[in-house]
């Protein structure tokens, strides 16, 4: 293989903008074909983004083109056939959040990512986060993080519209699943690891308005951190944050817009910025990352079957799972 990944992506929707613009910025990947069912989003992110291919059925753009990698940028009810076609093919895959409709479905990729020669790649993109990477390191030289909590709170959803469709499930599953995530990873105590929750007290329940589920959650993870984790919708406004605590370390992370961390070491506030370049710079991303995984053979940091444990996590969640899991 040579060092330009030829790509193409599945799914030309609102999100696939984001991916577009990450393969656009990473000089060791080329897009080369593009695959839409809705025409007029076809028509659009062909001129907007210049493939030298645009497919209205994803099988032919697979049967004709040579392709090194696929984005499947779809909904998670449009996902798993496509995934599991890729990867049958062998291709390097990267699928879209959530991985599925449900872990069972998560499962099933993962099955397949096993059998194949291709690497699958989560798009749990708060775990590529420069900043994230940088705290995370921080709390490692730490000893590791004993508690770790997240906030992930936004206005009334409309995803229970897209669930009477069967393409979306419910909102802590398909979205604020990237801060059950965060804190899997932000307790993991060696650079790979996203630590494993054994037991989950939750209390999630249904506003009165349709859109607005509420989940709490206190987490005890196997390698000793603790977690707490509170998500509500139809509250103020879009508000996305974390606080991760060490033996003599708080971080407190703003990640409602551009990333704004709060460090305190040994009882200071540390003035001094993250050093962002220990950690693949300030222009690190999940694309990078995955095209460093292609070209060095290595695994994602969010393979499908780590994605299976947030997955199992974030259902345990939303079943008000009290216990051992
Ligand atoms: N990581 C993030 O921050 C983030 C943010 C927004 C959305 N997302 C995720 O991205 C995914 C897509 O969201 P979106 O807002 O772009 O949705 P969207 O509906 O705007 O885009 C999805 C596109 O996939 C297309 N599609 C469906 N089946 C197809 C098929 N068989 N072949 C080709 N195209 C097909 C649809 O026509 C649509 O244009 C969702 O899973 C969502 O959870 C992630």
């Amino acid at each position: 293989m040579s060092a330009e990944l030829k790509v193409g992506v599945i799914g030309c929707g609102g999100h696939a903008q984001t991916h577009f613009a990450m393969i656009k910025n990473e000089p060791r990947m080329r897009l080369i074909a593009i695959a839409e069912i809705h025409e007029e989003r076809l028509a659009r992110a062909k001129a907007e983004h210049n493939p030298e291919l645009a497919f209205h059925d994803y099988r032919d753009m697979l049967d004709s083109v040579d392709l090194d990698v696929v984005y499947v940028i779809t909904m998670p009810g449009h996902l798993r056939s496509i995934v599991l076609e890729c990867l049958g093919r062998n291709l390097h895959t990267s699928v879209e959040k959530s991985p599925g409709m449900h872990a069972e479905e998560t499962k099933q990729m993962r099955d397949a990512a096993c059998k194949s020669k291709g690497k699958a790649i989560v798009s749990l993109n708060r775990r590529y986060i420069p900043q994230i990477l940088a705290v995370r390191q921080l709390l490692q030289e730490h000893g590791g993080a004993v508690q770790v909590a997240a906030n992930y709170h936004k206005p009334v959803s409309g995803l229970a519209r897209l669930g009477r469709r069967g393409i979306a499930p419910s909102e802590i599953v398909c979205d604020a699943i990237h801060h059950v995530d965060l804190l899997r990873w932000m307790a993991g105590r060696t650079p790979l690891e996203a630590a494993e929750a054994v037991e989950v007290h939750a209390h999630s329940w249904h506003g009165d308005r349709d859109g607005t589920p509420r989940y709490n959650a206190i987490i005890t993870f196997g390698n000793g951190c603790h977690g707490t984790m509170m998500s509500h919708y139809g509250v103020g406004y879009r508000i996305q944050t974390a606080e991760v605590h060490a033996e003599n370390m708080s971080a407190y992370l703003d990640l409602t817009r551009a990333p704004q961390i709060v460090l305190y070491l040994d009882g200071k506030l540390r003035e001094e910025p993250l050093d962002l370049d220990a950690v693949g710079g300030p222009d690190f991303n999940e694309t990078r990352h995955f095209a460093d995984c292609i070209l060095n053979d290595t695994t994602p940091w969010s393979p499908l079957a780590d994605a299976v444990k947030t997955m199992d996590l974030c259902e345990a969640i939303e079943q008000k799972h009290c216990g051992k899991l």
